[in-house]
């Protein structure tokens, strides 16, 4: 079930916003052969004594762009490698369009394409030959084959790279290309897992209007793992916000955001605030929430942005205390997961990426 085990996640309210528990368990539509592409059912994963996905429940709809997102370690590739037959699931269950994964992993099989998270491509071959090879895997007959590459190549924009060694490719290329390979059978669930990580601004957007362009013209499901707030908001029809192992939130992206007390966000700096500045914030009207992100930087959540504003910028001229920064936008996935886990995704991926190798002995720096 979609659980809450942090005590700040909802501070007394529903954890869970409107209609997300609901339509994680959803009954499967009467007299419809496949009403789910997707249906994961309490399932749980152990590596030993370590939970590592912990009693999730959800159910992806046909054509659907559904996004998992949360922080490293959260649980996504193992939800996904549970998903696509890759490891075995420890408890619950698991259908791919009706096929219990654990049971018939092969017709569940037939039915995915899967992008891993790390990249897979041979890089001593050809786009097209990279391309070839997984579709002979595949058993796609020949002349489907030529088809089929010719089109993949033309939607993910490397027709002219087709002779090009796959080592030559920019980092997004490659990430296009994999996501070419992964459709030469013509999957009707596609899964994904962080396509876009690593790569500059300009690919990911790229790449995820390439996906958009893909879904158009095939009949497709979509299940994606993002870190990425922003494009979860955009491009998913649904999201599942996962923490430690478990399923904090599932809605559409609006639904999630007006699930969060507030609907807009003040971000202000100051210059040499009091102690008690974050307990004076807190007076404002309409401010649901204020969190001091450090260096005098507070976030504060209110259901009038600007009736607070102006009150926050009369309270710091009364107090002679500087403003140095002050913007206002509506509430992000940032909010939302902020709401139901007490903290900032964008804080947990910063100390992920802040750790630093330790120096093998004898390795001078
Ligand atoms: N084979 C394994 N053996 C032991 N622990 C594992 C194994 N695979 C994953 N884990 C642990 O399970 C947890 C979830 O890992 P997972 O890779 O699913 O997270 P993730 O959400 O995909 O993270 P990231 O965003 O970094 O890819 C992590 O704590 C990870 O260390
Ligand atoms: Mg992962």
């Amino acid at each position: 079930m979609i659980s809450d085990s942090n005590p700040r996640a909802n501070g007394g309210r529903s954890s869970v916003p409107a209609g997300a528990a609901a339509k994680g368990g959803d009954q499967p539509v009467p007299g419809s052969e496949a009403p789910y592409a997707i249906e994961v059912e309490h399932i749980v994963k152990k590596f030993g004594d370590f939970t590592a996905v912990d009693d999730v429940s959800f159910n992806v709809k046909e054509g659907e762009i559904f996004g998992l997102l949360g922080p490293n370690g959260a649980g996504k590739s193992t939800l996904i490698r549970m998903m696509t037959t890759l490891i075995p699931i420890t408890a619950g269950k698991a259908r791919i369009a009706g096929h219990d994964v654990a049971r018939e992993p092969n017709q569940a099989r037939r039915m995915i394409g899967v992008i891993p998270q790390a990249l897979t491509s041979d890089l001593d071959l050809t786009v097209e030959e990279n391309l070839h090879i997984y579709a002979k895997l595949y058993d796609v007959p020949k002349k489907e084959r030529e088809r089929s590459i010719a089109e993949l190549l033309e939607v993910v924009d490397l027709t002219k790279w087709r002779d090009a060694q796959t080592k030559t490719l920019s980092g997004g290329m490659r990430r296009r290309l994999e996501i070419a390979r992964g459709l030469v059978h013509h999957p009707r669930i596609f899964f994904l897992d962080e396509p876009t990580t690593g790569l500059d601004p300009v690919s990911r957007v790229s790449v995820w209007e390439m996906l958009g362009n893909i879904k158009s013209q095939r009949q497709l499901t979509i299940l994606i793992t993002t870190h990425y707030m922003d494009e979860a908001d955009r491009l998913c029809d649904r999201i599942a916000i996962v923490d430690h192992g478990k399923l904090v939130a599932l809605d559409a992206p609006m639904a999630l955001k007006a699930s969060v007390p507030g609907s807009t966000v003040i971000e202000a700096q100051f210059e040499n605030p009091p102690d008690d500045w974050e307990k004076r914030l807190h007076t404002l009207d309409d401010a649901t929430s204020v969190q001091h992100e450090g260096a005098g930087m507070y976030r504060i959540l209110t259901g009038n942005g600007s009736r607070t504003t102006t009150e926050l910028v009369e309270m710091a001229v009364v107090a002679g205390v500087g403003v140095k920064s002050l913007t206002v936008q509506n509430t992000t996935l940032d909010d939302v997961f902020v709401h139901y886990t007490g903290r900032q995704l964008r804080d947990e991926l910063q100390k992920a990426h802040a750790f630093v190798m330790p120096q093998r002995p004898g390795l001078r720096p």
